[in-house]
């Protein structure tokens, strides 16, 4: 059939195989022409399908040579419904990766639940043996946990309600948005799903089945970003869940020192992924930083990020590059003084008259599209595609 978009507010409903498959090509390529890292040999990635887990999967498999085992939820295609792009993803990865001899096995279904983990376990046993790096890259909207609950998480403030300007995707207009502020029992939900919690399970389940090498690493992603957006992001509930999750890198270094085992928080840069279009004022923070970096000749998409986290900041062939809050830190060119300056002074003067000429809104719906194989440089979408 032939797959179009169809999108609704700040998701697409619809993916493209052929779009995505080519998206898996692009980024295998772009690690390609690298040069090699000497790195991890045997990698477990959580959330391995979309954004920045599939970058950190491409990038240890054909950047290290690594065996990969990635776990992710995705939906298969139904009659005339397309797969989710994660789903195309990693079909597309696992053949890339069966083409270059590499060791490459995927999950498709809930990382948080117990099942889940045994079988990943079980197979590394089979297979693997022990893995030597751990990426916990998942981004979920609710996870039910061992006892049968269900938590959700949710995009709020903790301090009181935030007013900020908002790019309303539909018509290119600005306007003010307010999020409102969240209960104590949305903060804890929130931590729930997207706090350290799950991510201690894993290394538990994982070390008391002895599958993980000692000196192994394991590393979960996080986002800080400018003052600007500290009500809704590092302040609010999600800002909340990364500080749990940062808590956790450093329960686990305590938890399992005596095998050297070692967890860290990496801080990203800000990019169009499913996870990020879904919060508010974020997305005009996104295309005013697109506009500033891509000027500035220092933007970078999940794979430029991943391959940079990797070679320059864990194996960097002498001690890992951790900065004084003992995080690792790729968000380094976002939050340059300069680009920040920019961007502030940006977003103080535009508004719905200006807004195409301050912001790379064009940019950004192009990340979008992209992330479901639509608009992807030579692909065909007139032909007839097998969803
Ligand atoms: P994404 O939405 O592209 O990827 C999420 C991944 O999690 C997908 O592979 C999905 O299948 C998987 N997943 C979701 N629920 C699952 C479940 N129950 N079981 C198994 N897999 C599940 O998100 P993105 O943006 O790559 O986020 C990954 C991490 O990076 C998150 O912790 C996010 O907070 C962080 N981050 C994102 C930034 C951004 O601007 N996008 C910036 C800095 C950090």
């Amino acid at each position: 059939m032939i797959v179009e978009p169809k999108v609704k507010g700040f998701i697409c409903t619809t993916a493209h195989p052929v779009g995505c498959q080519k998206n898996v090509e692009n980024q295998v390529a772009y690690v390609k022409e690298r040069k090699h890292i000497e790195g991890a040999k045997k990698v477990l990635v959580l959330g391995a399908s979309t954004g920045y887990g599939l970058a950190s999967r491409i990038t240890t498999a054909f950047g290290m040579g690594a065996a990969t085992i990635g776990v992710a939820f995705e939906r298969e295609a139904s009659g005339k419904r397309t797969a989710t792009p994660g789903y195309y993803n990693t079909k597309s990865f696992d053949e890339e990766a069966k083409k270059n001899g590499l060791y490459a096995k995927s999950f498709n279904g809930d990382a948080f639940s117990v099942e889940m983990k045994e079988q990943v376990i079980q197979t590394i046993k089979e297979d693997l043996g022990k893995v030597d790096l751990i990426v916990y890259s998942l981004a979920a909207p609710r996870r039910t946990t061992k006892d049968g609950i269900t938590h959700n998480s949710v995009l709020k403030t903790t301090e009181s309600d935030f007013t900020q300007k908002n790019w309303n995707l539909k018509d290119d207009s600005i306007s003010d948005a307010t999020i409102p502020v969240a209960t104590q029992e949305e903060i804890q939900e929130t931590i729930k799903v997207m706090g350290g919690e799950d991510w201690m399970d894993w290394m538990d389940a994982l070390v008391e089945a002895d599958v993980v090498e000692e000196n192994a690493i394991t590393v979960a992603y996080s986002y800080i970003g400018p003052k600007l957006t500290y009500p809704i992001y590092h302040e609010g509930t999600i800002g909340m869940a990364k500080k749990h999750l940062s808590d956790s890198a450093v329960a686990i270094t305590n938890k399992y020192a005596s095998k050297n085992i070692r967890g860290y928080v990496s801080v990203n840069k800000a990019l169009v992924t499913q996870a990020s279009a879904a919060i508010p004022v974020v997305p005009l923070y996104l295309a005013i930083l697109y506009k500033v970096m891509k000027e500035k000749n220092i933007h970078e998409g999940c794979i430029e990020q991943m391959y940079r986290l990797f070679s320059d900041k864990i194996y960097t062939g002498m001690q890992l590059c951790v900065q004084e809050d003992g995080m690792l830190h790729v968000d380094d060119w976002e939050m340059r003084e300069d680009v920040q300056n920019e961007v502030m002074d940006i977003w103080g003067k535009i508004n719905s008259e200006n807004l195409l000429t301050y912001a790379d809104t064009k940019g950004y719906w192009d990340d979008f599209y992209h992330m479901f194989g639509f608009q992807v440089e030579g692909v065909d979408y007139t032909l007839d595609v097998e969803v």
